[in-house]
């Protein structure tokens, strides 16, 4: 194992670690991802609404590195503040001392420009990738303030290229994305007398199912999304989620944009001719 590995592993084992939206795409790979960096000695707990989704993945983990790895799998819709609020509670003690919270949970609803946007997709939007987000902070800083020095842990949200260039036909999800920015800048301030490390992970293009969702399930839609490009995956993005999670804990990547080769912008994106 190298060096940077090795050190990786000793400082997340012992940790309990909650991702939301875990059951696909980024958050899903996340969950390995942590596992296969500490695989003797670390608790998951999957959240997102499709739950036999969450067993799938908790029995994958479990088979493939071992009882090292305590997984807990947790339908949570991040939307529902009363399900938010109740979270913690419903925590088995053994997972109750949460060190990372991974703000993954998101999604995109159309392509619609105002003043076409359905109120539905507008309501989904920030309702799960803001007041969610902000929500599930909430319902964990108390575990966290509770450390010595005034508080200890990591919140890690999933931000975009989204919040920082708002493009036509997103201009919805733009401001969610740019809402969750303002969010953790402050809170980064807020919470300056202590050791609780808040982090903003942006990335460009990844293939997951989120253009799924964005066009409601039409796939042939959602693939000309990456017709001529070389997306990044979302273990691209686990890498650097569990990277900045296992820093030295005076180490603090407050903020990261990461693009796969072929953009440089929102809408900056070089296609090969087909
Ligand atoms: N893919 C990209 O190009 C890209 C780029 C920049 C940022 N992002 C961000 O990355 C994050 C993950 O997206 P992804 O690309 O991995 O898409 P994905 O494959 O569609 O995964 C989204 C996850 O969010 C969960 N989710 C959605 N609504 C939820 C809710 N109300 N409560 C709980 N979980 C919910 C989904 O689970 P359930 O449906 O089971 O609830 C799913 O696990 C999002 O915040 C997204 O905005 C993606």
């Amino acid at each position: 194992m190298s060096t940077v590995a090795a050190a990786a592993a000793k400082r997340l084992e012992g940790k309990t670690i909650v991702i939301t939206g875990a059951s696909s795409g980024i958050g899903r790979s996340c969950a390995f991802e942590f596992a296969r960096t500490a695989p003797r000695d670390l608790r998951l707990v999957l959240t997102a609404r499709r739950a036999d989704r969450l067993r799938e993945i908790a029995d994958q983990i479990r088979a493939e590195v071992g009882d090292g790895v305590r997984v807990l799998p947790l339908e949570l819709d991040v939307s529902d503040p009363d399900q938010v609020r109740g979270f913690v509670d419903r925590l088995p003690e053994e997972f109750r001392a949460v060190d990372v919270l991974v703000n993954n949970a998101g999604l995109v609803k159309g392509v619609a420009r105002a003043p076409e946007i359905a109120e539905a997709d507008m309501n989904i939007m920030f309702q799960t990738n803001v007041t969610g987000l902000i929500n599930m902070t909430q319902a964990i800083l108390p575990i966290f303030k509770a450390r010595p020095d005034g508080g200890a842990g990591d919140i890690i949200n999933i931000g975009s290229i989204a919040g920082r260039e708002p493009y036509a036909g997103g201009s919805i999800y733009c401001a969610t994305k740019a809402a969750v920015r303002a969010f953790t800048d402050a809170l980064r301030k807020e919470l300056i007398d202590t050791r609780i490390r808040v982090m903003e992970i942006d990335p460009g293009q990844v293939e997951t199912e989120f253009s799924i969702v964005r066009y409601y399930g039409d796939k042939a839609k959602a693939d000309a999304v990456y017709a001529g490009c070389d997306p990044l995956t979302p273990d691209d993005i686990a890498e650097v989620v569990v990277f900045v999670a296992s820093r030295r804990q005076n180490v603090v990547v407050a903020d990261t944009l990461v693009f796969p080769s072929h953009q440089a912008g929102a809408g900056v994106i070089h296609r090969r001719q087909t």
